[in-house]
């Protein structure tokens, strides 16, 4: 064996573990996926020639390794249990007047963290190394799922071993955005949806092939700790912190409350802003801090007597549906939309539903007339559930032969679940595209919305997306604007200020004009991978099935429908209408931040400041030239602590880096040099 080669290959593990962690567990990222992915293709190399070197914590084995047959049952080092519920403000008042009473009227304090929903899981670490991935099972016993946990990147699969041997117990969930994904995929892919993100996460956690738990987002928030069966610190805060420590991701929304009232206000402050959170949440959970008070209290045989989970009230409603109407969007694929008897969810409003396609109708058996439970889910579009009442006089349905718009024959294509407008000419098509085309994320023209666009396309001043560019004041100004109520010009002001717009959408970057095509399956995310790999729009229309699948979330399928995009004439001629008018065909990859006070200094933030998150912070730094990592170490020129920082300070003072407060870093943003 050549000691070179393997102190190469550890070399590259040790960068790819830093690069993760700064991306999955931080977000804070110093180099580009490309760039990882050169890294990692660079392991994956050295580790083929050298199969004897692979280790299990290798970032290469996070690919997802063989198939299995079935799972191996493991029993837990200590019960898994679960929480007792609080199912309102009395409910938890009760609780902690039990506490207290329990603890002879001593006074305590309460960490409260998300009650994330997701599915809990053990992790055992020996001498920092990953052993054994558990699922809760029935709290006693669950199955092994290690290699699939594997695949979880913001989940260590190797950290400083604090204690020879240790248990860390928290919650894996799936982001929102990547199940609406999954669920949009599985739509179009004809295969059943998921009802929940909970539902989605246990479903890529538990599934036999770890390449599928890979191919799926899914995140580790870690909320306990274990040595020898038990919390090795004074509270349950500390252990949060020495989680954190440990390169585990902890949920950043915690807060160490004295009062009730305190935790009243925290509830209340979540259950009304838990749509902002980019995962689902369905509570809090209330932990007495202290590890002596807790041993106190002890457990029931289901519960400890020291925890509770408030949950939120559901959000989900009853209502008739009162009718099934067909959208056409961009791609031509018609959509059933369910018309409801308006009915409050969730503090929300709703009286339409996405019912995704005609196999979703039949899976609900759903009727006009129906009695339907509607469910709101995190910021997730409202979706009908199940039918609750049918009523004699139901009314079936059926997906119409005909384009509901332009009356074009549709077409339900084999191997797929959306019946399809063929006619690329089909106004509802061209309407959905120009709306996408000018959407925040993709082209951004504040101003255009749907009734400008339907005015131009009435008049038929708007063909296509290449002929907003032909557009000038004179043409825009007198347009007459249908309101809900009455009809107003659009006027001077106004038109010059989407001209402006339009003119503007010359300098967005490459990616959004990628997305803006409206090419199926190449979402935001996707067009940023593609910029970013191939460089140029040029390189794009010419790249191979086989180049293309060389990126990274880049398929067959993916790979397929780029290439039909560009064998059509009218999308090439769209794209040379594009070029002709100067929109940006080549990707320069994102500029460095603008010189400021802070340019040339690398910053490491710690602990919690008095005012500012720690997002507030990064961008304040950023904005004034400087860059965030991280860890402390020779590289790092300051180091920002706030209350309750722990290692990454001593380490600071250890290495003489110098060290500031809040105060002094928003007086140094300020200072021009
Ligand atoms: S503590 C012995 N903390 O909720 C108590 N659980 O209803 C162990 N959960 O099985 C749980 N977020 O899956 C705890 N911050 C959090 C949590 C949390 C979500 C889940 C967990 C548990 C269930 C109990």
């Amino acid at each position: 064996m050549n000691p070179a080669i393997a102190r190469q290959i550890e070399e590259l593990r040790a960068e790819l573990r830093r690069h993760e962690r700064l991306y999955y567990v931080l977000d804070t990222p110093e180099i580009t996926d490309a760039e990882y992915d050169a890294l990692m293709r660079r392991l994956l190399e050295l580790e083929t020639a050298h199969p004897e070197l692979i280790t299990p914590d290798s970032p290469s084995r996070r690919v997802g390794g063989a198939p299995r047959e079935g799972f191996v049952k493991q029993r837990h080092s200590t019960a898994m249990l679960s929480l007792d519920n609080a199912l309102n403000e009395g409910e938890l008042r009760d609780f902690d007047r039990r506490v207290r009473e329990l603890l002879g009227g001593e006074s305590c304090e309460y960490t409260a963290e998300l009650k994330l929903d997701g599915l809990s899981l053990a992790l055992r670490y020996e001498q920092g190394l990953l052993q054994l991935a558990v699922t809760r099972g029935d709290g006693q016993e669950g199955e092994d799922v290690t290699e699939n946990a594997r695949t979880i990147r913001s989940l260590p699969l190797r950290t400083e071993p604090r204690w020879p041997a240790f248990e860390v117990r928290g919650e894996v969930v799936m982001p929102l955005t990547a199940f609406q994904k999954l669920n949009e995929e599985r739509a179009a892919a004809g295969q059943p949806l998921y009802a929940n993100p909970r539902n989605s996460a246990a479903g890529s956690l538990r599934v036999l092939d770890p390449a599928i738990t890979a191919a799926r987002t899914l995140d580790f928030y870690a909320y306990f700790l274990l040595v020898d069966g038990r919390p090795p610190l004074e509270s349950h805060w500390e252990c949060l912190q020495a989680l954190q420590e440990l390169g585990f991701k902890v949920n950043p929304n915690r807060a160490r409350l004295a009062q009730l009232d305190e935790l009243f206000d925290w509830c209340r402050g979540w259950d009304e802003r838990r749509d902002t959170l980019p995962y689902e949440i369905d509570g809090v959970v209330a932990k007495i801090d202290s590890l002596t008070q807790q041993d106190r209290l002890g457990w029931t045989a289901r519960f400890p007597r020291w925890a509770i989970a408030y949950k939120f009230a559901a959000r989900q409603a009853e209502t008739v549906l009162e009718d099934i109407q067909v959208q056409v969007g961009r791609t031509g694929a018609l959509t059933p939309v369910a018309k409801l008897r308006p009915v409050a969810v969730g503090g929300v409003t709703v009286s339409n539903a996405t019912l995704h396609n005609e196999d979703e109708i039949a899976r609900l058996d759903l009727a006009i007339g129906d009695t339907v439970v509607l469910e709101r889910s995190g910021d997730v579009i409202p979706k009908v559930v199940a039918v609750r009442e049918r009523p004699a006089d139901r009314r079936p349905f059926a997906m119409p032969s005909h384009c509901p718009v332009c009356e074009s024959e549709v077409i339900r294509a084999e191997g797929e679940v959306a019946r399809r407008c063929l006619n690329t000419n089909c106004p509802a098509r061209l309407r959905e595209s120009i709306l996408h085309f000018a959407s925040r994320s993709v082209m951004d023209i504040d101003g255009l919305g749907e009734s400008i666009v339907d005015e131009l396309m009435a008049r038929g001043m708007v063909k296509s997306v290449a002929d907003l560019y032909l557009l000038t004041l004179e043409q825009l100004a007198p347009l007459e604007l249908k309101g809900e109520k009455n009809t107003r010009k659009l006027g001077e002001k106004s038109a010059a200020k989407i001209v402006a717009e339009i003119d503007a959408t010359r300098q967005r970057p490459l990616p959004r004009l990628i997305s803006g095509l409206g090419i199926a399956f190449v979402g935001e995310r996707t067009a940023v991978l593609l910029a970013e790999h191939l460089g140029s729009m040029d390189a794009l229309m010419q790249a191979s099935p086989e180049r293309l699948q060389a990126i990274p979330e880049v398929g067959p399928k993916v790979a397929e429908s780029i290439r039909r995009f560009f064998g059509e004439p009218h999308n090439l001629e769209l794209v040379e209408r594009l070029r002709a008018v100067g929109l940006q065909f080549a990707y320069d990859a994102p500029a460095r931040p603008a010189a400021g006070p802070l340019t040339g200094m690398t910053f490491v933030l710690t602990g919690t400041l008095p005012t500012l998150t720690r997002d507030e912070a990064k961008a304040k730094i950023e904005a004034a030239g400087g860059k965030v990592t991280g860890s402390v170490s020779k590289k790092t020129t300051v180091v920002v602590a706030g209350e309750e920082a722990g290692s990454k300070l001593e380490k600071a003072r250890e290495l003489n880096i110098e060290i500031w407060d809040e105060s002094t870093l928003l007086e140094r943003v300020l200072t021009q040099k």
